[in-house]
This record gives structure tokens, C-alpha cells and sequence, in this order.
């Protein structure tokens, strides 16, 4: 994967991480920022829909250049916005969120300090949220005037319930990495940066031992389910373990279990 102008790529084995890298601005999502994202992740996106069983990435990593993980949305760029500029821009970062989402390999966002604002929404798109002992959360919006626009009304109470996302986004309230920790927003801590990546890859790199096929579908129907009524949420993953019998990864991996070997997953 190429290094785009606001982003570091950074691939070793199937685990690729991506670094936000405009630490002047603390990361702050710029128009250019989003832009370089909706092509990075497009690329990783296309580098996956060959379904001949090669899966490049197995897993991808974001987080963010110096002290911040990303500071929000640009607030220097969004002085001059009109109002159906600000409408687009809101757009074009929601659908890059959707595409972290639709992504068929798990993503874990590596906050390594400040994730405010569009910073927590980047996070809150991924499949899980590891966070440094030093990072904190919010959604100050309200602070300056303005709302979430790249999903926080959306996401956060989905993460933390309601009462906890409303105090948030009403008050712009910071949560230390152990509070949200404490409120399901954080999956797990680490005392530094350099454990905080090491941790989200060994991970990922568990993940890497499992079905390829399996994965990509177990995601799409967490993605799926949330927010549907428990009925509904049923038939789809009741369709999703059909389609897991259509695989040669699960004729792969229960006959390895079954001659107690290792399974080689084809990757389909
Ligand atoms: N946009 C643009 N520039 C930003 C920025 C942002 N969101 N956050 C920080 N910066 C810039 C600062 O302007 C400063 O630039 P200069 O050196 O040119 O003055 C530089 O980054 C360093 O920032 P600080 O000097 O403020 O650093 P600090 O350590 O004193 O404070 C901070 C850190 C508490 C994170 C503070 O920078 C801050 O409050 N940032 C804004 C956080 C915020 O409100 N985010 C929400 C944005 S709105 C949004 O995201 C809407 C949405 O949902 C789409």
C-alpha cells in the first residue's frame, strides 16, 4: 500500500496499520485527511474482493502520529463552511466509517491520546478499541457550537447506552482510557504506545489463524444485527451459518479438527 499525504501505511505480514500523520493539527480530520482515507481504505477494500482465497490483509490497524489519535474534525477548515458544505463534508467522512465497517477483516482502532470529536467517531467505526494508558474520549461538539457529524450521536450509545452517551454529548465530557474502559468503550488498556500496537497486532494476528471466510461473515453479522429486534438479528445469523456451510474454509477446518491437526484454510 502507498503512504498518502496525511497518512503513513505501514504493512508487515497481513497486518496493515495505517497513521493518521499531521501531528501539527493533532491528526485533525482535514478535507485531505478524509480524502487520503476514503482511498486507503478503498484500496484495501479492492485488494480483498479477488475470491480466489488470497487474503493480503487479514487485519488492519489505525491510530494516530505524536500525542493524539485524532483531535476531531478540522475545526480551522470548518470556519468558512457553508451549511451544505458542511452537509458533504459530514457525508463523505460518514461513508468512509460505513467503509471501515464493510471492510471484511477486523480493524482496531490503536488510540494512542486524544480521540475527540470525529477522533472518537474514526475509533467508534472500528471492530474494537484498544486504547494507551494516556488516551481519552469525548465528543466536545457542543462546545463549539456544534454537533457530531461523523456518527457519535450514532455509535456512542451503541458503545456506552444511553445515559452515558447523553451525559457525553450534552456536557462534552473527557473520559480517561480506564472510564471508557469501565463503559465498553475500550476493549483493553496498555501502559504505552508501543504495547498499545504490539497488543492491537498480536491480535490481529490471532485473528490471521482463523478462517478468513469465517471472519469476514461473523463481522458482517455483528455489523448486521445491532439495534435489530433479537427475532430479526436471529434470521440473519441463522443465514450466515448457512452460508458458513458453503465454504471450503469450514469443510477445512472441522475435518482438521476432527484428524486433530492443524487446519490450512483455503480462504473461501
Ligand atoms: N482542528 C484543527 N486544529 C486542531 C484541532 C482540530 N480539531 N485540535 C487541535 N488543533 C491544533 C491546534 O489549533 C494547535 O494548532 P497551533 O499549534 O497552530 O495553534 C495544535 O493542533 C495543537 O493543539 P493545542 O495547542 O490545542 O494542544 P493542547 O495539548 O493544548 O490541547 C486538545 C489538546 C485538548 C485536544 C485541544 O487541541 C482541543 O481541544 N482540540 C479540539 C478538540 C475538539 O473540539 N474536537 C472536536 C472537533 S468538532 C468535530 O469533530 C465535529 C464532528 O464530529 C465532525
Amino acid at each position: 500500500f502507498p503512504a498518502y499525504p496525511t497518512l503513513l501505511t505501514d504493512a508487515r505480514g497481513s497486518i496493515l496499520t495505517i497513521t493518521v500523520n499531521r501531528p501539527d493539527a493533532l491528526n485533525a480530520l482535514s478535507s485531505k485527511v478524509i480524502e487520503d482515507l476514503e482511498h486507503c481504505i478503498g484500496a484495501v477494500s479492492e485488494a480483498l474482493t479477488n475470491d480466489d482465497g488470497a487474503w493480503p490483509v487479514r487485519g488492519v490497524v489505525i491510530t494516530g502520529a505524536g500525542k493524539a489519535f485524532v483531535a476531531g474534525a478540522d475545526i480551522r477548515e470548518m470556519t468558512d463552511m457553508t451549511p451544505d458544505e458542511a452537509h458533504a463534508y459530514s457525508s463523505r467522512m460518514q461513508q468512509v466509517t460505513l467503509a471501515i465497517e464493510q471492510l471484511p477483516v477486523p480493524v482496531v482502532a490503536a488510540v494512542n491520546g486524544f480521540a475527540l470529536g470525529g477522533g472518537c467517531e474514526l475509533a467508534m467505526a472500528c471492530d474494537m478499541i484498544y486504547a494507551a494508558s494516556t488516551a481519552s474520549f469525548g465528543q466536545p461538539e457542543v462546545s463549539l457550537g456544534l454537533v457530531p457529524g461523523f456518527g457519535g450521536s450514532v455509535r456512542l450509545p451503541q458503545y456506552v447506552g444511553q445515559a452515558l452517551a447523553r451525559e457525553l454529548l450534552f456536557t462534552g465530557r473527557r473520559l480517561t482510557a480506564e472510564e471508557a474502559h469501565n463503559a465498553g468503550l475500550v476493549a483493553a488498556i496498555f501502559e504505552t504506545v508501543d504495547d498499545l500496537l504490539d497488543g492491537a497486532r498480536n491480535t490481529l494476528e490471532l485473528v490471521a489463524r482463523q478462517s478468513p471466510a469465517a471472519v469476514a461473515l461473523v463481522k458482517k453479522t455483528v455489523g448486521q444485527t445491532q439495534g435489530l429486534p433479537t427475532r430479526d438479528g436471529l434470521k440473519i445469523e441463522a443465514d450466515a451459518f448457512r452460508q458458513a456451510f458453503t465454504t471450503a474454509d469450514k469443510a477445512e477446518g472441522t475435518r482438521a479438527f476432527l484428524a486433530k491437526e492443524r487446519p490450512s484454510f483455503p480462504g473461501r
